[in-house]
Protein backbone atom coordinates (compact mmCIF):
# COMPACT_ATOMS: atom_id res chain seq x y z
CA UNK A 1 0.00 0.00 0.00
CA UNK A 2 1.48 3.45 -1.13
CA UNK A 3 1.22 6.44 1.00
CA UNK A 4 -1.65 7.54 -0.70
CA UNK A 5 -3.66 4.83 -0.43
CA UNK A 6 -3.42 4.63 3.46
CA UNK A 7 -6.19 4.39 5.80
CA UNK A 8 -8.10 7.40 7.02
CA UNK A 9 -7.56 8.32 10.26
CA UNK A 10 -9.36 7.18 12.96
CA UNK A 11 -12.14 9.76 14.38
CA UNK A 12 -10.94 11.62 16.88
CA UNK A 13 -14.78 11.52 18.77
CA UNK A 14 -15.36 9.52 21.73
CA UNK A 15 -19.19 9.21 21.71
CA UNK A 16 -20.37 10.74 25.22
CA UNK A 17 -24.52 10.69 24.44
CA UNK A 18 -25.96 10.53 27.60
CA UNK A 19 -23.24 9.98 29.52
CA UNK A 20 -23.92 10.71 33.40
CA UNK A 21 -22.23 13.54 35.45
CA UNK A 22 -18.64 12.68 35.77
CA UNK A 23 -16.95 12.11 39.09
CA UNK A 24 -13.73 13.52 40.32
CA UNK A 25 -10.69 11.73 40.18
CA UNK A 26 -9.12 12.37 43.82
CA UNK A 27 -5.85 12.00 44.88
CA UNK A 28 -4.49 10.90 48.00
CA UNK A 29 -2.96 12.17 50.56
CA UNK A 30 0.85 12.37 50.55
CA UNK A 31 3.19 12.61 53.72
CA UNK A 32 6.84 13.29 53.11
CA UNK A 33 8.35 13.08 56.75
CA UNK A 34 10.96 15.18 58.05
CA UNK A 35 13.47 11.75 58.19
CA UNK A 36 13.11 11.87 54.72
CA UNK A 37 13.30 15.71 54.23
CA UNK A 38 16.77 15.55 55.94
CA UNK A 39 17.50 13.03 53.94
CA UNK A 40 17.20 14.54 50.38
CA UNK A 41 18.73 17.64 52.28
CA UNK A 42 21.64 15.75 52.99
CA UNK A 43 21.70 13.93 49.39
CA UNK A 44 21.47 16.93 47.53
CA UNK A 45 24.29 18.94 49.29
CA UNK A 46 26.79 15.88 48.37
CA UNK A 47 26.47 15.96 44.76
CA UNK A 48 28.88 18.15 42.55
CA UNK A 49 27.82 21.44 42.03
CA UNK A 50 25.40 21.00 38.95
CA UNK A 51 26.09 23.45 36.12
CA UNK A 52 23.87 25.93 36.62
CA UNK A 53 23.91 25.55 40.56
CA UNK A 54 20.61 24.25 40.98
CA UNK A 55 20.68 21.42 43.59
CA UNK A 56 16.60 19.86 43.51
CA UNK A 57 14.63 16.68 44.49
CA UNK A 58 11.01 17.57 43.08
CA UNK A 59 8.35 15.39 44.65
CA UNK A 60 6.51 13.82 42.65
CA UNK A 61 3.18 11.81 43.81
CA UNK A 62 2.51 8.36 43.00
CA UNK A 63 -0.48 9.37 40.60
CA UNK A 64 1.15 11.98 39.06
CA UNK A 65 2.73 11.71 34.96
CA UNK A 66 5.96 11.84 34.54
CA UNK A 67 7.57 15.02 35.70
CA UNK A 68 4.69 16.23 37.36
CA UNK A 69 3.58 17.81 40.98
CA UNK A 70 2.75 17.12 44.48
CA UNK A 71 -0.83 17.27 43.11
CA UNK A 72 -2.20 17.90 39.68
CA UNK A 73 -0.94 21.69 38.59
CA UNK A 74 1.49 21.99 41.76
CA UNK A 75 5.08 20.91 41.58
CA UNK A 76 6.85 21.23 45.39
CA UNK A 77 10.46 20.97 45.46
CA UNK A 78 13.16 21.11 47.88
CA UNK A 79 16.03 23.51 47.20
CA UNK A 80 19.49 23.15 48.73
CA UNK A 81 22.42 25.36 48.05
CA UNK A 82 25.75 25.21 49.97
CA UNK A 83 27.47 28.23 51.86
CA UNK A 84 28.89 30.77 48.66
CA UNK A 85 26.91 28.90 46.06
CA UNK A 86 25.03 30.93 43.99
CA UNK A 87 22.27 29.57 41.06
CA UNK A 88 22.63 30.64 37.37
CA UNK A 89 19.93 33.69 36.74
CA UNK A 90 16.39 31.75 35.26
CA UNK A 91 13.19 32.97 34.19
CA UNK A 92 10.35 31.01 33.98
CA UNK A 93 6.22 31.78 33.63
CA UNK A 94 5.60 29.51 36.26
CA UNK A 95 4.82 31.39 39.69
CA UNK A 96 6.50 30.73 43.16
CA UNK A 97 6.23 30.49 46.24
CA UNK A 98 9.46 29.72 48.65
CA UNK A 99 9.53 29.11 52.54
CA UNK A 100 13.00 28.88 53.97
CA UNK A 101 13.30 25.98 55.80
CA UNK A 102 17.31 26.37 57.29
CA UNK A 103 20.17 28.47 56.89
CA UNK A 104 19.40 32.07 54.76
CA UNK A 105 20.23 33.16 51.70
CA UNK A 106 18.89 36.08 49.20
CA UNK A 107 16.88 36.36 46.27
CA UNK A 108 18.87 38.07 43.28
CA UNK A 109 16.97 40.07 41.00
CA UNK A 110 15.70 43.54 40.19
CA UNK A 111 15.00 43.55 43.86
CA UNK A 112 17.30 41.74 46.12
CA UNK A 113 15.50 40.27 48.99
CA UNK A 114 17.18 38.87 52.11
CA UNK A 115 15.68 35.84 53.69
CA UNK A 116 16.02 33.68 56.74
CA UNK A 117 14.68 30.54 58.30
CA UNK A 118 10.58 30.60 58.55
CA UNK A 119 10.50 33.33 55.90
CA UNK A 120 8.15 32.91 53.00
CA UNK A 121 8.31 34.95 49.62
CA UNK A 122 7.61 34.91 46.01
CA UNK A 123 9.04 34.49 42.74
CA UNK A 124 6.91 36.18 40.05
CA UNK A 125 6.61 34.97 36.47
CA UNK A 126 9.06 36.20 33.91
CA UNK A 127 11.19 37.94 36.18
CA UNK A 128 14.93 37.36 36.51
CA UNK A 129 16.21 35.47 39.59
CA UNK A 130 18.86 33.78 41.47
CA UNK A 131 19.23 32.38 44.77
CA UNK A 132 22.48 32.66 46.32
CA UNK A 133 23.52 31.42 50.14
CA UNK A 134 25.54 33.92 51.73
CA UNK A 135 25.40 32.24 55.04
CA UNK A 136 27.41 29.56 56.86
CA UNK A 137 24.97 26.47 56.65
CA UNK A 138 23.08 24.89 54.20
CA UNK A 139 20.81 27.19 52.57
CA UNK A 140 17.43 24.86 52.46
CA UNK A 141 13.96 26.16 50.98
CA UNK A 142 10.40 24.77 49.64
CA UNK A 143 9.21 25.77 46.43
CA UNK A 144 5.57 25.76 45.49
CA UNK A 145 4.99 26.28 41.77
CA UNK A 146 2.44 26.31 38.95
CA UNK A 147 5.13 24.73 36.61
CA UNK A 148 2.81 21.13 37.04
CA UNK A 149 -0.43 22.49 35.20
CA UNK A 150 1.91 24.72 32.47
CA UNK A 151 3.78 21.23 31.93
CA UNK A 152 0.00 19.29 31.78
CA UNK A 153 -0.81 22.37 29.39
CA UNK A 154 2.35 22.35 26.82
CA UNK A 155 3.07 25.68 28.03
CA UNK A 156 6.19 26.01 30.50
CA UNK A 157 8.52 27.98 29.50
CA UNK A 158 12.28 28.31 31.25
CA UNK A 159 15.27 29.90 30.75
CA UNK A 160 18.35 29.53 32.10
CA UNK A 161 21.95 32.18 32.20
CA UNK A 162 19.25 35.41 31.46
CA UNK A 163 21.06 38.04 31.88
CA UNK A 164 18.97 41.00 33.45
CA UNK A 165 20.47 44.05 31.37
CA UNK A 166 17.96 44.91 28.52
CA UNK A 167 18.51 43.23 25.28
CA UNK A 168 18.21 45.20 22.37
CA UNK A 169 15.17 43.75 20.29
CA UNK A 170 13.90 43.72 16.92
CA UNK A 171 11.81 46.18 15.90
CA UNK A 172 7.64 44.76 15.37
CA UNK A 173 8.24 46.93 12.19
CA UNK A 174 4.50 48.77 12.92
CA UNK A 175 4.30 52.34 12.06
CA UNK A 176 3.64 54.93 14.75
CA UNK A 177 0.21 55.76 13.17
CA UNK A 178 -0.98 51.85 14.04
CA UNK A 179 -0.05 52.14 16.83
CA UNK A 180 -1.95 54.55 18.10
CA UNK A 181 -5.37 54.31 16.24
CA UNK A 182 -5.50 50.38 17.20
CA UNK A 183 -4.65 50.80 21.03
CA UNK A 184 -7.37 49.25 22.94
CA UNK A 185 -7.58 52.90 23.81
CA UNK A 186 -9.66 53.29 20.80
CA UNK A 187 -10.65 50.13 20.16
CA UNK A 188 -14.51 49.32 20.01
CA UNK A 189 -16.64 48.07 23.11
CA UNK A 190 -20.25 48.03 21.90
CA UNK A 191 -22.83 46.92 23.95
CA UNK A 192 -24.69 43.78 22.44
CA UNK A 193 -27.33 42.50 24.35
CA UNK A 194 -29.53 44.29 27.39
CA UNK A 195 -28.35 41.61 29.54
CA UNK A 196 -24.47 42.76 29.30
CA UNK A 197 -23.22 40.80 26.24
CA UNK A 198 -20.87 43.07 25.04
CA UNK A 199 -18.42 43.34 21.47
CA UNK A 200 -15.17 44.35 22.11
CA UNK A 201 -11.48 45.19 19.42
CA UNK A 202 -9.12 42.15 19.94
CA UNK A 203 -6.61 45.37 21.32
CA UNK A 204 -8.17 44.89 24.86
CA UNK A 205 -6.30 41.27 24.84
CA UNK A 206 -3.29 41.78 22.99
CA UNK A 207 -2.68 44.77 25.76
CA UNK A 208 -4.02 44.13 28.71
CA UNK A 209 -3.80 46.49 32.05
CA UNK A 210 -0.82 46.11 33.72
CA UNK A 211 -0.47 45.24 37.79
CA UNK A 212 2.80 45.67 39.21
CA UNK A 213 4.15 42.21 40.51
CA UNK A 214 7.24 42.68 42.46
CA UNK A 215 8.79 39.68 44.58
CA UNK A 216 7.96 40.32 48.29
CA UNK A 217 8.52 39.25 51.45
CA UNK A 218 7.01 38.25 54.71
CA UNK A 219 9.64 37.85 57.32
CA UNK A 220 8.53 35.13 59.89
CA UNK A 221 9.45 37.92 62.96
CA UNK A 222 7.08 40.40 61.16
CA UNK A 223 4.28 37.78 60.71
CA UNK A 224 4.67 36.45 64.36
CA UNK A 225 3.39 38.87 66.04
CA UNK A 226 0.06 39.07 64.89
CA UNK A 227 -0.92 35.08 65.39
CA UNK A 228 -2.27 33.57 68.74
CA UNK A 229 -0.35 32.99 71.10
CA UNK A 230 -2.44 32.03 74.40
CA UNK A 231 -5.86 29.92 74.13
CA UNK A 232 -8.70 32.87 74.43
CA UNK A 233 -6.22 35.85 73.11
CA UNK A 234 -7.73 37.57 70.24
CA UNK A 235 -4.94 37.07 67.74
CA UNK A 236 -5.58 34.81 65.17
CA UNK A 237 -5.31 31.44 64.36
CA UNK A 238 -4.81 32.01 60.77
CA UNK A 239 -3.25 34.84 58.48
CA UNK A 240 -2.90 35.19 54.80
CA UNK A 241 -0.36 36.10 53.17
CA UNK A 242 -1.66 38.65 50.83
CA UNK A 243 0.08 39.82 47.51
CA UNK A 244 -1.80 42.91 46.28
CA UNK A 245 -1.30 41.75 42.67
CA UNK A 246 -3.64 39.22 43.15
CA UNK A 247 -6.23 41.79 43.69
CA UNK A 248 -9.93 39.98 44.56
CA UNK A 249 -7.99 36.71 43.70
CA UNK A 250 -6.65 36.97 47.57
CA UNK A 251 -3.36 34.92 46.70
CA UNK A 252 0.19 35.22 47.47
CA UNK A 253 1.10 34.51 44.00
CA UNK A 254 -1.89 34.10 40.78
CA UNK A 255 -1.91 30.59 41.72
CA UNK A 256 -1.34 30.09 45.29
CA UNK A 257 -2.32 31.25 49.13
CA UNK A 258 0.07 31.14 51.76
CA UNK A 259 -1.20 30.97 55.00
CA UNK A 260 0.21 30.81 58.45
CA UNK A 261 -2.00 29.19 61.23
CA UNK A 262 -1.14 28.77 65.05
CA UNK A 263 -2.87 27.09 67.88
CA UNK A 264 -1.51 27.82 71.00
CA UNK A 265 -0.43 25.48 73.42
CA UNK A 266 -3.39 23.99 75.35
CA UNK A 267 -5.86 24.96 72.67
CA UNK A 268 -8.56 22.61 72.27
CA UNK A 269 -8.27 20.28 68.97
CA UNK A 270 -11.32 20.82 66.48
CA UNK A 271 -13.85 18.50 68.23
CA UNK A 272 -15.78 17.56 64.90
CA UNK A 273 -15.78 13.67 63.38
CA UNK A 274 -16.73 14.77 59.99
CA UNK A 275 -14.16 17.18 57.80
CA UNK A 276 -14.94 20.18 55.04
CA UNK A 277 -13.66 20.26 51.39
CA UNK A 278 -12.47 22.46 48.74
CA UNK A 279 -11.67 22.02 45.13
CA UNK A 280 -8.33 23.65 45.96
CA UNK A 281 -5.77 21.32 47.01
CA UNK A 282 -3.57 22.02 50.23
CA UNK A 283 -0.29 21.03 51.15
CA UNK A 284 0.80 21.67 55.26
CA UNK A 285 4.04 22.18 55.90
CA UNK A 286 4.21 21.48 60.01
CA UNK A 287 6.77 24.00 61.74
CA UNK A 288 5.69 23.17 64.61
CA UNK A 289 3.44 20.74 66.06
CA UNK A 290 2.04 17.10 66.11
CA UNK A 291 -1.21 15.52 65.17
CA UNK A 292 -3.04 13.98 62.62
CA UNK A 293 -5.53 14.30 59.89
CA UNK A 294 -8.28 12.37 58.00
CA UNK A 295 -8.42 12.44 54.69
CA UNK A 296 -11.45 10.79 52.84
CA UNK A 297 -11.29 8.37 55.86
CA UNK A 298 -7.59 8.05 56.26
CA UNK A 299 -6.35 9.10 59.09
CA UNK A 300 -2.32 10.74 58.20
CA UNK A 301 0.07 11.58 61.40
CA UNK A 302 2.18 14.26 61.33
CA UNK A 303 4.91 16.14 63.13
CA UNK A 304 7.36 19.01 63.58
CA UNK A 305 8.94 19.15 60.01
CA UNK A 306 6.70 16.98 58.03
CA UNK A 307 5.32 18.30 54.68
CA UNK A 308 1.89 16.76 53.61
CA UNK A 309 -0.76 16.64 50.65
CA UNK A 310 -3.30 16.99 53.36
CA UNK A 311 -6.36 17.95 51.17
CA UNK A 312 -5.99 16.79 47.32
CA UNK A 313 -8.60 18.88 45.61
CA UNK A 314 -12.18 17.78 46.92
CA UNK A 315 -11.22 15.08 49.12
CA UNK A 316 -13.01 15.61 52.73
CA UNK A 317 -10.49 16.42 55.54
CA UNK A 318 -10.29 17.77 58.93
CA UNK A 319 -7.12 18.58 60.95
CA UNK A 320 -6.61 17.81 64.92
CA UNK A 321 -3.43 19.28 66.80
CA UNK A 322 -1.80 17.90 69.73
CA UNK A 323 -1.89 19.28 73.20
CA UNK A 324 1.16 21.89 72.90
CA UNK A 325 -0.86 23.13 69.31
CA UNK A 326 0.69 23.71 66.29
CA UNK A 327 2.03 25.88 63.74
CA UNK A 328 1.73 25.24 59.85
CA UNK A 329 1.87 26.98 56.83
CA UNK A 330 -1.04 26.08 54.27
CA UNK A 331 -0.29 26.31 50.56
CA UNK A 332 -3.71 26.15 48.38
CA UNK A 333 -4.77 26.36 45.07
CA UNK A 334 -7.22 28.67 45.58
CA UNK A 335 -7.01 32.09 43.83
CA UNK A 336 -6.05 30.02 40.08
CA UNK A 337 -9.93 28.71 41.00
CA UNK A 338 -11.07 32.29 41.33
CA UNK A 339 -9.74 32.82 38.20
CA UNK A 340 -11.02 29.73 36.57
CA UNK A 341 -14.71 30.17 38.57
CA UNK A 342 -14.06 26.63 39.84
CA UNK A 343 -13.24 27.21 43.39
CA UNK A 344 -16.18 25.26 45.72
CA UNK A 345 -16.35 25.26 49.02
CA UNK A 346 -18.63 23.04 51.29
CA UNK A 347 -17.92 23.40 55.60
CA UNK A 348 -20.08 20.91 56.11
CA UNK A 349 -20.59 17.73 54.25
CA UNK A 350 -24.32 18.08 54.25
CA UNK A 351 -24.02 21.72 54.20
CA UNK A 352 -24.46 23.85 50.54
CA UNK A 353 -21.85 23.45 48.22
CA UNK A 354 -21.11 27.28 47.77
CA UNK A 355 -18.92 28.62 44.43
CA UNK A 356 -16.96 31.10 46.30
CA UNK A 357 -16.63 34.48 44.53
CA UNK A 358 -19.67 33.66 42.51
CA UNK A 359 -22.63 33.89 45.10
CA UNK A 360 -21.92 34.78 49.39
CA UNK A 361 -19.24 32.27 50.83
CA UNK A 362 -18.79 30.60 54.26
CA UNK A 363 -18.51 33.18 56.93
CA UNK A 364 -18.66 32.61 60.90
CA UNK A 365 -15.90 29.68 61.18
CA UNK A 366 -12.81 31.61 61.36
CA UNK A 367 -11.29 33.77 63.47
CA UNK A 368 -9.89 34.17 67.03
CA UNK A 369 -11.72 31.02 68.57
CA UNK A 370 -12.17 30.84 71.93
CA UNK A 371 -12.04 27.32 73.73
CA UNK A 372 -15.12 24.95 72.93
CA UNK A 373 -15.45 26.72 69.64
FE1 LIG B 1 -9.47 22.74 54.11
Amino acid sequence: MNARMQAPPATPFVDASGQKARPPHIWKPLLITREMIEAEVERLASLPRPANGKRIGRIIHPSAGPGMGLSPGTEVSLQVLKPGEQTSFTRTNANQVELCLRGAGSLLGEKSLRLSRQSVWTVPPMRPYAHRNDGQDLWVRLTYSNAALLQQLGVIYEEDDVEIRATETESDGLSEHQRRTYAWQNAPDTPLTPEGARLRGYEYLTDIPVVDNPPLHWPWERVDPHLNKQVGDDLRTILLLYHPATERRAGTTHSFFATWARFAPGHPPFAGTRGHRHTSMAINYHMQGHGSSVVDGERVHWKAGDLLLSAPGWSEHAHYHGEEGCTVLTIQDHPMHIGLGSLLWQERMNAPILALGMESGQTGYTGPRKPGE
